[in-house]
């Protein structure tokens, strides 16, 4: 798939079909939010998948509501944390930059990116979650106190694309000086 194509049609999918995911398309997704940039080349993303009904059936009650048809319909949820006090870090355990922690959510962001990205290209849905009871899905699933949840990925295939929410013009969106 041409990449601005692949960009352009990604839509965050709220319900699945019950097609099974692979092992090796997750590991493919994986392998593609690996390339991403990191502070420092950190790589501190990590991502959890969780295919097991009942540890799903866990962890749709540590979403609100409304991301509980996106959770119980994905045959994956994807838990996708960072390993704490790495990126924004120096070596003395300080800031690098006034942004502080605030690099390790970006450096998050930039890696779900890429596994959104290539999910599309592979056919499979994602929707981001950014809303869920923490503690609740480290307990869940056993997160390392080392850890720090950022996001939780619903991911399956779909039936129905739903419309794409607006986007800004770009003029909006860019100055050039
Ligand atoms: C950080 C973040 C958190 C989000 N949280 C949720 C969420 O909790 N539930 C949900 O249905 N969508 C969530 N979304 C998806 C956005 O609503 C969606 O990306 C936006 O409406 C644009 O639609 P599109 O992804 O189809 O282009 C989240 C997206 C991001 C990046």
């Amino acid at each position: 798939m041409e990449l601005q194509n692949c960009i352009e049609t990604r839509r965050s999918i709220r319900n699945f079909n019950s097609t099974p995911v692979s092992d090796e398309a997750v590991k493919e997704l994986v392998n593609a939010a690996k390339f991403a940039p990191s502070w420092k080349n950190t790589q501190v993303t990590r991502y959890y998948a969780i295919k097991s009904k009942d540890i799903k059936e866990k962890l749709v009650n540590a979403l609100p509501e409304f991301n509980h048809t996106a959770t119980a319909t994905a045959p994956v949820v994807i838990v996708s944390s960072v390993v704490k006090n790495r990126s924004g870090y120096n070596r003395d355990g300080g800031f690098d930059s006034p942004k502080g922690k605030g690099w390790q959510m970006y450096d998050c962001g930039c890696s779900n990116m890429l596994f959104t990205l290539k999910a599309n290209e592979l056919g499979l849905g994602t929707v981001i979650m950014g809303l869920y009871d923490e503690e609740k899905i480290g307990a869940i699933i056993n997160l390392p106190e080392t850890e720090e949840i950022i996001s939780v990925i619903a991911l399956g295939y779909y039936d129905e694309v739903p419309a794409m929410p607006p986007r800004k013009d770009t003029d909006v969106l860019l100055k050039m000086m």
